[in-house]
């Protein structure tokens, strides 16, 4: 392997790449070169310090300052590694589909946490983006099988890329649908999930970088405060479900009250379950 003709060792190159993504204004700069040069190297994160002062190849300078000048255009990491790992999942991520996020693995842990692991029934995921929640669930529950819709073409191909990397493309069905024009009556379901659209446009224009030019904003926007789209979606849930099927949605944090106030009518056993942060953020029912 060449040399790099400054010599630098593994230790300075983490140095100087958190140093120029600081200076950036990224958020978690040392992580971040951390992920990026782990990922160059192929090696883990911690065994970066194993041998801190192993000298690196100029092949490999190269491809980290690369990505650590991604990274300082606010490219979010996730592009840039093309991978994303959610809920112990190596999942590819691009621009076709939002970045799955960590919150997310929390509606999945709760569904989980209620349905018997022999649960046979069908899933649908209602908005599956890159395929995260569904390929969770349908690689926890070896019994279900899923139908992923969303009106993004993008999305779906991603999903297929990843249903199919993950052995599941037998168990889970894909299709192009809009909740605001279609409905699920020719479906009988028995879990819906869904992380729908739910930011005010507010949040959207406050929002960092990463999220605002690199997500798709028709994967995170929803009119009428941030509700139009769980509103239509707890409709088409109670059009679909079994009895006693149950919906699981995420939602935003201004929606508690919405949200309990929209399923009562159709839904019981209400559970409203907070995120990491103790705010209240899923909601869990049960079709009547
Ligand atoms: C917040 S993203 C969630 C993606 C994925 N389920 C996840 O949790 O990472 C919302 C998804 O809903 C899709 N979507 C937005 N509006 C829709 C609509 N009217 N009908 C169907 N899907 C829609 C978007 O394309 C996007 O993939």
């Amino acid at each position: 392997m060449a040399k790099n003709p400054e010599h630098l060792t593994c230790l300075e190159v983490i140095d100087k790449s958190s140093e120029f993504l600081r200076l950036k204004g990224v958020p978690s700069p040392k992580c971040d070169s951390e992920w990026i040069i782990s990922s160059v190297l192929e090696k883990k994160r911690l065994e970066l310090y194993l041998n801190p002062d192993d000298i690196l190849s100029e092949e490999a300078i190269g491809k980290i300052r690369a990505m650590v000048v991604m990274r300082g255009k606010r490219i979010p990491l996730q592009h840039i590694l093309q991978s994303v790992n959610f809920a112990g999942i190596l999942l590819k991520c691009d621009r076709r589909a939002l970045i799955p996020r960590p919150e997310t693995e929390s509606l999945v842990d709760h569904v989980l946490s209620r349905v018997p692991k022999s649960f046979e029934g069908k899933i649908l995921d209602l908005g599956i983006g890159s395929g995260a929640i569904l390929i969770a669930l349908c690689l926890s529950l070896e019994k279900a099988s899923g139908i992923g819709l969303d009106s993004s073409e993008d999305a779906l191909s991603l999903a297929e890329e990843n249903i199919i990397t993950q052995g599941l493309e037998k168990r889970i069905r894909l299709r192009k649908f809009d909740w605001h024009l279609d409905d699920l009556r020719q479906i009988d379901a028995n879990l819906i999930i869904s992380n729908p659209p739910y930011l005010h446009s507010r949040e959207w224009e406050s929002a960092e970088p990463e999220v605002k030019v690199h997500d798709p904003p028709e994967a995170l926007v929803s009119e009428q405060d941030g509700f139009a789209d769980l509103g239509r979606i707890i409709g088409l849930g109670a059009q679909s479900l079994k009895s006693e099927g149950i919906l699981a949605l995420e939602f935003g944090i201004g929606h508690p009250e919405m949200i309990e106030d929209a399923l009562s009518s159709d839904f019981g056993d209400i559970e409203v379950l907070k995120d990491l942060s103790h705010r209240k953020r899923f909601a869990i029912a049960r079709r009547k």
